[in-house]
């Protein structure tokens, strides 16, 4: 992602009724403040503000961009509306609530309910520092937490297309929540190919990729993959070109057997087939995986047995696909 450089709003500045806290997040397309509304309710604003295309300097409120620059900021500025847009129909406990949107300094802030915790990629972290990662009661519980909310968003007639670790918010209670719905960078960066690209390489399917592949829930369920694949490895699935020319999914995955049940590394294995058709095929087949007690405890068994595909999975834990 690239860097935010711009200057965020002063702490303590009152804007369409909130008031600024401080700045708690920024990445190259925006700017999170915490910021309290007139109720005294935190809340989590979110400022259209990409770095590449305007510029902030300490002191101003508005951003300047320039006059080349202003048609892809202005789809952009409409994208970011779409997805608050969007967020907004969704209430649902695994989904970030988007609460209010406004327009204000020339752009455009997407208001959210304030969830104290930290990313799942912050967790993952601290696990490894500590020398452990994520069990699999925790993996199951943590995932079908995230289908669910996927769930909602596909239910919704939405994809989220920007899953990951980053991505994967964890409340204090231990349960996720997905924020940062990618929509906004995709069409940024249909209309502008000189801006980074909005997918994150090692969480993106490969039909992200190319411009004429369709896109579709199998395309969030790679990334659900990608995500699971982080927390069991502590590192990110090689990327999509990499995997093309040498993949090294069996190897990295055959690692895993004894600590993980073989149920749960073939799920991951089906959600990262490079063939979409090849994948789960909805997060309600994957839920089904997820809740079901492992077959096996995975510490005292052996290696995996050999793949058999999703099918192969779903009958062994005695699941009907429709
Ligand atoms: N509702 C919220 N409550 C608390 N913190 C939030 C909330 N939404 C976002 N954050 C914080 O802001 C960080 C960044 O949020 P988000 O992933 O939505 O934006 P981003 O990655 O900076 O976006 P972009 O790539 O568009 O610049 C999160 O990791 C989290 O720490
Ligand atoms: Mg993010």
């Amino acid at each position: 992602m690239a860097a935010q450089n711009n200057a965020p709003l002063p702490d303590g500045l009152e804007i369409a009724g909130y008031r600024i806290v401080k700045k708690i997040a920024s990445g190259g397309f925006s700017i999170v403040y915490l910021a309290y509304d007139p109720e005294g309710n935190a809340v989590a604003i979110k400022e259209y503000l990409p770095s590449q295309l305007a510029l902030r300097a300490p002191g101003e409120l508005a951003p300047t961009v320039s006059k080349p620059n202003l048609p892809v900021f202005r789809i952009g500025l409409k994208c970011f509306f779409e997805e608050g847009r969007a967020l907004a129909r969704i209430v649902h406990p695994n989904v970030v609530r988007v609460v209010n949107f406004f327009r204000a300094n020339e752009t455009v802030y997407m208001v959210m309910a304030y969830e104290s915790g930290h990313t799942l990629q912050d967790h993952i972290a601290r696990l490894h520092a500590k020398g452990s990662r994520v069990n699999e009661t925790a993996l199951r519980q943590l995932f079908n937490g995230v289908c669910a909310g996927v769930r909602e968003v596909h239910a919704n007639k939405l994809l989220h297309l920007d899953l990951k670790p980053a991505n994967i918010y964890l409340r204090s209670d231990g349960s996720p929540l997905l924020l940062d719905f990618g929509a906004a960078r995709q069409t940024i960066n249909i209309d502008a190919p000189m801006l980074a690209p909005m997918y994150t390489p090692g969480f993106a399917a490969p039909e992200l990729y190319g411009k004429a592949a369709a896109l579709g829930p199998w395309t969030d369920i790679y990334s659900i993959g990608a995500a699971m694949y982080a927390c069991m490895t502590r590192t990110m699935p090689q990327p999509v070109e990499a995997r093309k020319s040498e993949d090294k999914l069996e190897q990295q995955l055959a690692a895993l057997a004894g600590s993980y049940s073989p149920e749960l590394v073939d799920m991951v294995r089906a959600c990262l087939d490079l063939d979409p058709l090849a994948r789960p095929q909805s997060v309600f087949a994957m839920q089904k995986v997820l809740q079901a007690a492992p077959t096996v405890a995975p510490q005292d068994e052996e290696p995996a047995p050999a793949p058999g595909g999703w099918r192969g999975i779903a009958q062994r834990i005695g699941i009907k696909l429709g």
